[in-house]
């Protein structure tokens, strides 16, 4: 069988760990190929090539939507190209994963998943945490019973980052958080208080404090920061009996209670590869009548968009908000969509 043919567009940061993942899979043996990479800046191609040899290198990927040997999109383009690049592909017929979040505005995260479902694609969402064994681990001890009755939970997401003009700290780091969260509780929550600032000059939000209530009572509060020295992406869970602790980073669980603390066995793996073999594996089985589960689907990207919002209107109105999840069917004014919103002003910008 000839190998699956994918494309990674956006080579900075986060496309470059993509390409490695790809090139890394390719030469373990697996069925994929790194068909084409598309950065619109040259300099960051470049980079690329300095680094990875030569490969098919493009500043723009027009050629590519009609290109009848290409099935598969990695997007890693900035968050406000996402709803652009990855309509323009599951258009054309192509399988697509988006980095988080999902795109900018929940009616857009929502269109893309109705796309995918007309275009009978698949739509991955770059939830990398949903192959995070810690997180399995985590999501393993709470169903147990070993914490007893689970009172809430708890999110820090921090770490010291330069003044980001044109970007805010709840767009990028709240969707790992959130997404945790419903994979932990299975539920979204129902209202969302928000509190937050920019501190820097010329800095969107760089700090917020997000409540977000479940309906079962089991809430949850999630710290994102900018400016704290200490780079956290822990996740606690308090119960009745005890409470685990997670570093979501090194994959470290403990086990807290009242005659000490014991460390839980997780056997750390490597995240972002096992989110690529999952896309593969959702297309490999698309065109199967077997039903295969899309444990990063674009439904929960798009749920993610929307408390992302619910926590910015929350912050701007200054009150708790309600979050109500759309049907997908139910997503208005489509043609609005198709003209593309600029990147959104931030308050304090
Ligand atoms: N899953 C994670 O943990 C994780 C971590 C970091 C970043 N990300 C996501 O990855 C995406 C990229 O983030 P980054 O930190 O790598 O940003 P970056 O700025 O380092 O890289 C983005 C690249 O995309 C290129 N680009 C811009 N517009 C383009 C277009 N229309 N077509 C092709 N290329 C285009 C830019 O030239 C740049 O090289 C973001 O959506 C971000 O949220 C995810």
């Amino acid at each position: 069988m000839s190998p699956t043919n994918i494309a990674v567009i956006g080579a900075g940061y986060w496309g470059k760990k993509v390409i490695s993942e790809i090139l890394g899979l390719a030469r373990d043996g697996f069925n994929l190929n790194l068909y084409s990479v598309v950065d619109s800046s040259q300099a960051a191609l470049e980079l690329c090539r300095k680094e990875y040899g030569q490969l098919d290198y493009r500043t723009d990927y027009q050629d590519l939507l009609t290109d009848s040997k290409l099935s598969c999109v990695h997007i890693a383009s900035p968050n406000h190209t996402h709803f652009k690049v990855a309509s323009d592909f599951i258009r054309n017929g192509k399988h697509v994963l988006v980095e988080k979040p999902l795109s900018l505005k929940s009616v857009e995260a929502f269109e893309l998943v109705r796309l995918a479902k007309e275009y009978g694609r698949v739509l991955c969402t770059g939830h990398v945490h949903r192959f995070n064994n810690g997180v399995r681990a985590l999501r393993r001890l709470m169903t147990s019973g070993v914490l007893g009755d689970v009172y809430y939970l708890r999110f820090r997401w921090t770490g010291l980052l330069a003044s980001q003009p044109n970007r805010e700290v709840i767009t990028d780091l709240g969707p790992h958080p959130f997404d945790i969260c419903n994979n932990l509780l299975d539920t979204w929550p129902r209202k969302i208080s928000c509190r937050g600032r920019g501190f820097r000059t010329n800095a969107g939000y760089e700090m917020a404090d997000i409540y977000a209530e479940h309906p079962n009572g089991l809430d949850a509060s999630i710290e994102l920061s900018w400016l704290d020295l200490e780079k956290r992406r822990d996740v606690s869970v308090i119960g009745s009996d005890g409470a685990a602790r997670l570093d979501c980073l090194g994959q470290r669980l403990i086990l807290q209670r009242t005659d000490g603390a014991e460390p839980v066995l997780v056997l750390p793996n490597n995240t972002l590869k096992e989110e690529i073999i999952h896309f593969m594996s959702c297309v490999e089985h698309s065109s199967s009548p077997e039903v295969y589960p899309n444990m990063a689907s674009g439904e929960l990207g798009a749920g993610v968009v929307r408390l992302l919002e619910a926590s910015k209107r929350s912050l701007e109105e200054d009150r708790a908000v309600r979050v109500e999840m759309p049907r997908v069917e139910d997503q208005l004014i489509r043609e609005r969509l198709y003209d593309l919103s600029p990147e959104p002003r931030i308050r304090g910008s």
